[in-house]
Protein backbone atom coordinates (compact mmCIF):
# COMPACT_ATOMS: atom_id res chain seq x y z
CA UNK A 1 0.00 0.00 0.00
CA UNK A 2 1.48 3.86 -0.96
CA UNK A 3 1.46 6.46 2.18
CA UNK A 4 -0.32 9.95 1.22
CA UNK A 5 2.07 12.18 2.79
CA UNK A 6 0.44 15.82 3.21
CA UNK A 7 2.40 18.48 3.45
CA UNK A 8 1.58 21.94 4.67
CA UNK A 9 1.08 25.01 2.25
CA UNK A 10 3.71 28.05 3.66
CA UNK A 11 5.99 30.54 1.65
CA UNK A 12 7.74 29.50 -1.17
CA UNK A 13 10.18 32.54 -0.87
CA UNK A 14 11.69 33.74 2.46
CA UNK A 15 10.47 37.48 2.36
CA UNK A 16 11.53 40.63 4.33
CA UNK A 17 8.67 40.53 7.42
CA UNK A 18 7.44 37.64 7.37
CA UNK A 19 4.66 36.70 9.58
CA UNK A 20 5.39 33.39 10.73
CA UNK A 21 6.21 34.12 14.03
CA UNK A 22 3.35 36.92 14.41
CA UNK A 23 0.60 34.09 13.05
CA UNK A 24 -0.17 33.64 17.00
CA UNK A 25 -1.02 36.92 17.65
CA UNK A 26 -2.64 37.62 14.35
CA UNK A 27 -4.89 34.75 15.02
CA UNK A 28 -5.52 36.18 18.73
CA UNK A 29 -6.92 39.31 16.95
CA UNK A 30 -9.32 37.91 14.40
CA UNK A 31 -13.05 37.75 15.46
CA UNK A 32 -12.73 34.91 17.76
CA UNK A 33 -16.37 33.01 16.25
CA UNK A 34 -14.75 33.01 12.79
CA UNK A 35 -14.52 29.40 12.36
CA UNK A 36 -18.30 29.76 12.65
CA UNK A 37 -19.19 32.26 9.60
CA UNK A 38 -20.16 31.00 6.79
CA UNK A 39 -18.61 31.95 3.18
CA UNK A 40 -15.88 34.02 4.57
CA UNK A 41 -13.96 36.00 2.35
CA UNK A 42 -10.12 36.83 3.72
CA UNK A 43 -8.59 39.90 1.29
CA UNK A 44 -4.47 40.64 1.51
CA UNK A 45 -3.64 43.46 -0.77
CA UNK A 46 0.48 43.56 0.34
CA UNK A 47 0.86 39.88 0.24
CA UNK A 48 4.51 38.94 -0.23
CA UNK A 49 5.59 36.05 1.04
CA UNK A 50 1.99 35.16 2.07
CA UNK A 51 2.61 33.18 5.35
CA UNK A 52 -0.86 34.76 6.38
CA UNK A 53 -2.72 33.32 3.39
CA UNK A 54 -1.48 29.83 3.28
CA UNK A 55 -1.72 29.60 6.89
CA UNK A 56 -5.59 31.13 7.19
CA UNK A 57 -6.91 29.27 4.47
CA UNK A 58 -5.46 25.80 6.03
CA UNK A 59 -6.81 27.22 9.49
CA UNK A 60 -10.40 28.36 8.22
CA UNK A 61 -12.10 26.30 5.89
CA UNK A 62 -15.07 28.29 6.04
CA UNK A 63 -13.13 30.97 3.99
CA UNK A 64 -14.38 30.00 0.54
CA UNK A 65 -12.45 33.04 -1.71
CA UNK A 66 -9.43 34.88 -0.92
CA UNK A 67 -8.16 37.74 -2.90
CA UNK A 68 -4.16 38.48 -3.11
CA UNK A 69 -2.66 41.68 -4.33
CA UNK A 70 1.02 43.10 -4.39
CA UNK A 71 2.87 45.48 -6.66
CA UNK A 72 6.00 43.72 -7.53
CA UNK A 73 4.86 42.01 -11.11
CA UNK A 74 7.30 38.66 -10.71
CA UNK A 75 6.00 37.97 -7.30
CA UNK A 76 2.59 38.10 -8.53
CA UNK A 77 3.61 35.75 -11.68
CA UNK A 78 4.98 33.25 -9.69
CA UNK A 79 1.97 32.85 -7.44
CA UNK A 80 -0.12 32.80 -10.80
CA UNK A 81 2.51 30.23 -12.29
CA UNK A 82 2.34 27.66 -9.04
CA UNK A 83 -1.66 27.99 -9.20
CA UNK A 84 -2.10 27.40 -12.90
CA UNK A 85 1.08 25.60 -14.23
CA UNK A 86 2.49 23.92 -10.94
CA UNK A 87 4.26 21.04 -13.11
CA UNK A 88 6.13 22.93 -15.85
CA UNK A 89 7.37 25.13 -12.78
CA UNK A 90 8.59 22.14 -10.97
CA UNK A 91 10.74 20.83 -13.94
CA UNK A 92 12.57 24.52 -14.63
CA UNK A 93 13.13 24.65 -11.03
CA UNK A 94 14.85 21.25 -10.60
CA UNK A 95 16.65 21.95 -14.04
CA UNK A 96 18.52 25.44 -12.46
CA UNK A 97 18.95 23.55 -9.16
CA UNK A 98 20.58 20.44 -10.65
CA UNK A 99 22.82 23.06 -12.83
CA UNK A 100 23.71 25.05 -9.58
CA UNK A 101 24.75 22.75 -7.04
CA UNK A 102 27.00 20.63 -8.15
CA UNK A 103 29.20 23.78 -9.12
CA UNK A 104 32.08 25.05 -6.34
CA UNK A 105 31.64 28.31 -5.43
CA UNK A 106 33.33 30.29 -7.76
CA UNK A 107 31.31 29.06 -10.34
CA UNK A 108 28.04 28.89 -8.86
CA UNK A 109 28.10 33.11 -8.33
CA UNK A 110 29.15 33.39 -11.99
CA UNK A 111 25.95 30.95 -12.56
CA UNK A 112 23.59 33.07 -9.51
CA UNK A 113 25.18 35.90 -11.92
CA UNK A 114 24.04 34.99 -15.56
CA UNK A 115 20.40 33.85 -14.25
CA UNK A 116 20.34 37.69 -12.59
CA UNK A 117 20.88 39.08 -16.07
CA UNK A 118 18.38 36.12 -17.48
CA UNK A 119 15.60 37.06 -15.19
CA UNK A 120 16.49 41.10 -15.58
CA UNK A 121 17.34 41.97 -19.43
CA UNK A 122 15.89 38.42 -21.15
CA UNK A 123 11.90 37.97 -22.17
CA UNK A 124 10.82 34.86 -20.34
CA UNK A 125 7.96 33.04 -20.14
CA UNK A 126 6.05 33.10 -17.09
CA UNK A 127 7.14 29.78 -15.91
CA UNK A 128 10.59 30.67 -16.73
CA UNK A 129 10.17 33.92 -14.81
CA UNK A 130 8.29 32.42 -12.12
CA UNK A 131 11.41 30.12 -11.31
CA UNK A 132 14.58 32.74 -12.19
CA UNK A 133 12.27 34.22 -9.09
CA UNK A 134 12.45 31.54 -7.28
CA UNK A 135 15.72 30.72 -7.68
CA UNK A 136 17.16 34.01 -7.32
CA UNK A 137 15.52 34.24 -3.87
CA UNK A 138 16.82 30.96 -2.80
CA UNK A 139 20.34 31.67 -3.64
CA UNK A 140 20.60 35.47 -3.59
CA UNK A 141 22.17 37.28 0.40
CA UNK A 142 19.80 36.79 2.83
CA UNK A 143 16.56 36.29 0.30
CA UNK A 144 16.41 39.96 -0.15
CA UNK A 145 14.15 41.20 -3.07
CA UNK A 146 16.15 44.94 -3.87
CA UNK A 147 15.68 46.46 -7.21
CA UNK A 148 17.81 49.57 -8.56
CA UNK A 149 16.41 52.92 -9.63
CA UNK A 150 15.70 51.32 -13.27
CA UNK A 151 13.85 48.24 -11.40
CA UNK A 152 16.45 45.76 -11.79
CA UNK A 153 17.15 42.93 -9.32
CA UNK A 154 20.64 43.47 -7.88
CA UNK A 155 20.94 41.86 -4.66
CA UNK A 156 24.19 40.16 -4.92
CA UNK A 157 24.86 36.13 -4.50
CA UNK A 158 24.64 34.46 -1.33
CA UNK A 159 26.15 31.75 0.51
CA UNK A 160 24.69 28.65 1.57
CA UNK A 161 25.91 25.02 0.97
CA UNK A 162 22.70 23.17 0.28
CA UNK A 163 19.55 25.62 -0.52
CA UNK A 164 16.30 24.13 -1.45
CA UNK A 165 15.74 25.31 -4.62
CA UNK A 166 13.21 23.52 -5.87
CA UNK A 167 10.87 22.43 -2.77
CA UNK A 168 8.22 20.08 -4.58
CA UNK A 169 5.44 19.27 -2.13
CA UNK A 170 5.55 22.51 -0.65
CA UNK A 171 4.76 24.00 -4.32
CA UNK A 172 2.34 21.48 -5.15
CA UNK A 173 0.49 22.45 -1.51
CA UNK A 174 0.66 25.87 -2.52
CA UNK A 175 -0.85 25.15 -5.83
CA UNK A 176 -3.74 23.30 -4.26
CA UNK A 177 -4.43 26.29 -1.94
CA UNK A 178 -4.34 28.74 -4.16
CA UNK A 179 -6.89 27.63 -6.51
CA UNK A 180 -9.53 29.50 -4.23
CA UNK A 181 -7.72 32.33 -4.32
CA UNK A 182 -8.05 35.30 -7.40
CA UNK A 183 -4.32 36.57 -7.22
CA UNK A 184 -4.06 40.41 -8.74
CA UNK A 185 -1.37 42.68 -9.09
CA UNK A 186 -1.21 46.41 -8.15
CA UNK A 187 -1.77 49.14 -5.95
CA UNK A 188 -3.33 47.96 -2.65
CA UNK A 189 -6.44 50.42 -3.47
CA UNK A 190 -7.88 48.02 -5.97
CA UNK A 191 -8.80 45.78 -3.34
CA UNK A 192 -11.68 48.14 -1.83
CA UNK A 193 -14.01 46.81 -4.27
CA UNK A 194 -14.48 43.44 -2.06
CA UNK A 195 -15.25 45.65 0.90
CA UNK A 196 -18.52 43.99 2.72
CA UNK A 197 -20.18 42.20 5.51
CA UNK A 198 -17.94 38.75 6.21
CA UNK A 199 -14.70 40.33 4.66
CA UNK A 200 -11.74 40.22 6.13
CA UNK A 201 -8.84 42.08 5.38
CA UNK A 202 -5.25 41.58 6.90
CA UNK A 203 -2.77 44.38 5.95
CA UNK A 204 1.42 43.78 6.02
CA UNK A 205 2.17 47.25 4.21
CA UNK A 206 6.32 47.96 3.86
CA UNK A 207 7.54 48.54 7.14
CA UNK A 208 7.98 52.19 8.46
CA UNK A 209 11.57 52.27 8.77
CA UNK A 210 12.55 51.80 12.70
CA UNK A 211 15.49 53.84 11.49
CA UNK A 212 17.09 55.80 8.87
CA UNK A 213 19.47 52.97 7.88
CA UNK A 214 17.65 50.28 8.09
CA UNK A 215 15.17 51.12 5.15
CA UNK A 216 13.76 48.14 3.98
CA UNK A 217 10.71 49.83 2.30
CA UNK A 218 12.82 49.07 -0.98
CA UNK A 219 10.49 46.02 -2.12
CA UNK A 220 9.88 47.86 -5.16
CA UNK A 221 10.86 50.52 -7.38
CA UNK A 222 8.11 52.74 -5.55
CA UNK A 223 8.39 53.36 -1.91
CA UNK A 224 6.22 53.22 0.70
CA UNK A 225 6.31 56.98 2.70
CA UNK A 226 3.95 58.40 5.88
CA UNK A 227 1.57 59.78 3.06
CA UNK A 228 1.54 56.25 1.54
CA UNK A 229 0.48 54.83 5.51
CA UNK A 230 -2.15 57.91 5.86
CA UNK A 231 -3.62 56.85 2.18
CA UNK A 232 -3.89 53.38 3.85
CA UNK A 233 -5.17 54.49 6.96
CA UNK A 234 -8.14 56.28 4.63
CA UNK A 235 -8.43 52.94 3.18
CA UNK A 236 -9.16 50.99 6.42
CA UNK A 237 -11.91 53.57 7.38
CA UNK A 238 -13.71 53.30 4.33
CA UNK A 239 -13.35 49.60 4.37
CA UNK A 240 -14.48 49.68 7.65
CA UNK A 241 -17.57 51.56 7.22
CA UNK A 242 -18.44 48.77 4.54
CA UNK A 243 -18.53 46.39 7.73
CA UNK A 244 -15.52 44.48 6.87
CA UNK A 245 -13.05 43.52 9.51
CA UNK A 246 -9.70 45.06 9.18
CA UNK A 247 -6.40 43.75 10.69
CA UNK A 248 -3.01 45.40 10.14
CA UNK A 249 0.65 45.14 11.35
CA UNK A 250 3.48 47.65 11.17
CA UNK A 251 6.82 47.96 13.02
CA UNK A 252 6.77 50.16 15.92
CA UNK A 253 8.26 53.65 16.24
CA UNK A 254 8.42 53.24 19.64
CA UNK A 255 11.31 50.58 19.53
CA UNK A 256 13.84 52.79 19.01
CA UNK A 257 11.80 56.50 19.71
CA UNK A 258 9.34 56.28 22.50
CA UNK A 259 7.78 59.51 21.49
CA UNK A 260 7.15 58.34 18.29
CA UNK A 261 3.20 58.10 18.17
CA UNK A 262 3.03 58.03 14.03
CA UNK A 263 0.30 55.11 14.45
CA UNK A 264 -1.32 55.77 17.74
CA UNK A 265 -2.17 58.80 16.24
CA UNK A 266 -2.61 57.67 12.89
CA UNK A 267 -5.32 54.54 14.02
CA UNK A 268 -6.47 56.34 17.05
CA UNK A 269 -10.33 55.58 16.18
CA UNK A 270 -9.37 51.91 16.32
CA UNK A 271 -7.95 49.78 18.51
CA UNK A 272 -3.93 49.13 18.71
CA UNK A 273 -1.79 46.55 20.57
CA UNK A 274 2.07 46.08 20.91
CA UNK A 275 2.96 42.48 20.51
CA UNK A 276 6.81 40.91 20.08
CA UNK A 277 8.15 39.60 16.97
CA UNK A 278 11.68 38.88 15.88
CA UNK A 279 13.40 40.24 12.77
CA UNK A 280 15.27 37.92 10.86
CA UNK A 281 15.89 39.39 7.40
CA UNK A 282 18.08 42.13 8.17
CA UNK A 283 20.98 42.97 5.57
CA UNK A 284 23.53 44.51 8.32
CA UNK A 285 23.41 41.53 10.62
CA UNK A 286 22.08 43.79 13.35
CA UNK A 287 18.54 44.64 14.85
CA UNK A 288 18.04 41.00 15.39
CA UNK A 289 16.16 40.33 18.25
CA UNK A 290 12.79 40.90 19.76
CA UNK A 291 11.39 43.76 19.06
CA UNK A 292 7.72 45.46 19.30
CA UNK A 293 5.27 45.36 16.38
CA UNK A 294 1.75 47.01 16.60
CA UNK A 295 -1.46 45.34 14.94
CA UNK A 296 -3.88 47.67 14.51
CA UNK A 297 -7.75 46.36 14.02
CA UNK A 298 -11.61 46.91 14.33
CA UNK A 299 -12.27 44.12 15.83
CA UNK A 300 -14.48 44.69 18.92
CA UNK A 301 -12.83 41.22 20.43
CA UNK A 302 -9.70 41.61 20.14
CA UNK A 303 -7.87 42.57 23.08
C1 LIG B 1 5.98 43.57 4.45
S1 LIG B 1 5.78 42.96 2.83
C2 LIG B 1 4.56 41.80 3.13
C3 LIG B 1 5.07 40.63 3.92
C4 LIG B 1 4.11 39.45 3.95
N1 LIG B 1 2.93 39.72 4.76
C5 LIG B 1 4.77 38.18 4.39
O1 LIG B 1 4.32 37.51 5.31
O2 LIG B 1 5.79 37.83 3.78
C6 LIG B 1 5.04 44.27 1.96
C7 LIG B 1 4.64 44.00 0.53
O3 LIG B 1 3.95 45.15 0.01
C8 LIG B 1 4.23 45.29 -1.37
N2 LIG B 1 3.86 46.68 -1.74
C9 LIG B 1 4.57 47.82 -1.60
N3 LIG B 1 3.85 48.90 -2.00
C10 LIG B 1 2.63 48.42 -2.38
C11 LIG B 1 1.42 49.03 -2.86
N4 LIG B 1 1.32 50.36 -3.02
N5 LIG B 1 0.36 48.25 -3.13
C12 LIG B 1 0.46 46.89 -2.99
N6 LIG B 1 1.58 46.25 -2.54
C13 LIG B 1 2.64 47.01 -2.23
C14 LIG B 1 5.68 44.91 -1.50
O4 LIG B 1 5.98 44.47 -2.81
C15 LIG B 1 5.80 43.77 -0.44
O5 LIG B 1 5.66 42.50 -1.02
Amino acid sequence: MKRIDTYPARPFVKWVGGKTQLLDDIKKTLPHDLSQCDGVTYVEPFIGGGAVLFWILQEYPNITKAIINDVNAELICTYRVIKSDVENLIIELNRLQAEYLPLDEVARKEYYLSQRTRFNDEENSDVETAALFIFLNRTCFNGLYRVNSKGKFNVPHGRYANPKICDEETLRADSAVLQRVEILCGDFAQTGKYAGNNVLYYFDPPYRPLTETSAFTSYSKDGFDDAEQKRLRDFCDRIAKKHSFFVASNSDPQNVNNDDDFFDHLYKMFSIKRVFASRMINSKGNGRGAISEIMISNIANAY
